[in-house]
């Protein structure tokens, strides 16, 4: 079946030696990944009442994982790439909190071992289903039929995304030292070194506006054929897709959030004090989240979009 290519993609890329490493990294290098981060977590604290299971649906190295596993829920991590459960594993035994989550190797694509409300709270974060393209709609139905009092989404944000294809400098004011020699910072260094040869693609600009896709899901099944390891087709929401697949299923509460709109306007100078000042940090991240979480300004945010609702109006004390 076609659409089991495009998830080899995703496992191929995703299995790259290097991804851990690099996304084990994102926090340090990168001021808008510190920011997102602190935004999942005050959206998935405010969805922890009555929960004892979650699931994280493409869990990564654990950032959340290890980080809920740690308050004491029982959490299952389920991936697609074996190098970053391993990683997940490894950051899980550093924390302490070795054999207090359930590792699984499984797609996002198949949840059929799993029943209805199988896990108290569903998140699936900084967007594994976007990667699951052309299945990305069934997934979310999935996901929201296994969650029992909560789910919290992170897919990619299409009008987020749009602005980036007029701007190659867009990363420019998140990097938090272009010295440091990672592989990673020096890539966007070097992009912002040859920004001047820079020239718009208003036809990709359009596709992406219009189709939710940078390219052509053809042209990376191609390059995947001919050996290359493309970055997988990764499909990006706009606010209402997933708000009309969470009103069709009745969830309540439904909070739609662009994190990064605040962060978007600020120079990456003033960035940097108000992260990087002890007083200022958590107000500020406070004051992200607010702003971020205006739904007027959901489609504003920077990569992501952030979606979260409840099953129930009111959460009992003993589901
Ligand atoms: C950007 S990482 C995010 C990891 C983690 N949720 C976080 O926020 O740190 C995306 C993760 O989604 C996983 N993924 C991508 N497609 C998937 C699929 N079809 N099924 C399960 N996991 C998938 C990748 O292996 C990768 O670990």
């Amino acid at each position: 079946m076609i659409s089991s290519h495009y998830e080899q993609i995703a496992e191929k890329f995703w299995s790259l030696p290097q991804k851990p490493g690099e996304e084990d990294n994102r926090d340090r290098l990168f001021m808008d990944d510190q920011i997102l981060h602190a935004h999942l977590e005050r959206e998935i604290e405010s969805r922890l009442k009555g929960v004892k299971t979650i699931l994280d649906a493409g869990g990564g190295t654990g950032r959340f994982s290890i980080w809920l596993a740690k308050m004491g829920y029982q959490v299952t991590h389920l991936d697609l790439s074996l190098p970053m459960l391993e990683r997940a594993k490894s950051n899980a035994k550093a924390a302490g909190i070795e054999g207090r989550i359930a590792f699984v190797h499984g797609k996002l694509t198949d949840l059929s071992a799993y029943g209805d409300n199988s896990f108290d709270l569903v998140i699936s974060l900084d967007a594994p289903v976007s990667y699951t393209w052309p299945k990305h709609h069934e997934v979310i139905q999935e996901l929201i039929r296994i969650a029992g009092i909560a789910i919290v989404l992170c897919v990619s944000n299409r009008l987020g995304g749009f602005p980036g294809c007029f701007n190659p400098l867009r990363k420019v004011p998140f990097l938090l030292d272009e010295n440091d020699p990672d592989s990673a910072m020096q890539w966007y260094v070097w992009e912002k070194a040859n920004a001047e040869n820079w020239e718009p693609n208003f036809a990709a600009a359009d596709h992406l506006l219009t189709k939710g896709m940078y390219d052509d899901p053809e042209r990376t099944l191609e390059e995947m054929k001919n050996g290359g390891t493309p970055w997988p087709v990764t499909y990006l929401f706009r606010p209402e897709e997933i708000q009309e697949h969470f009103q069709a299923a009745n969830l309540q509460d439904i909070r739609l959030a662009g994190p990064g709109a605040l962060a978007r306007t600020l120079p990456g100078d003033i960035l940097r004090k108000l992260l990087y000042t002890e007083a200022y940090r958590e107000p500020f991240l406070e004051r992200c989240y607010r702003f971020d979480s205006e739904p007027s300004v959901c489609g504003m945010g920077y990569t992501s979009l952030v979606v979260s609702g409840g099953k129930w109006k009111e959460v009992p004390d003993t589901p």
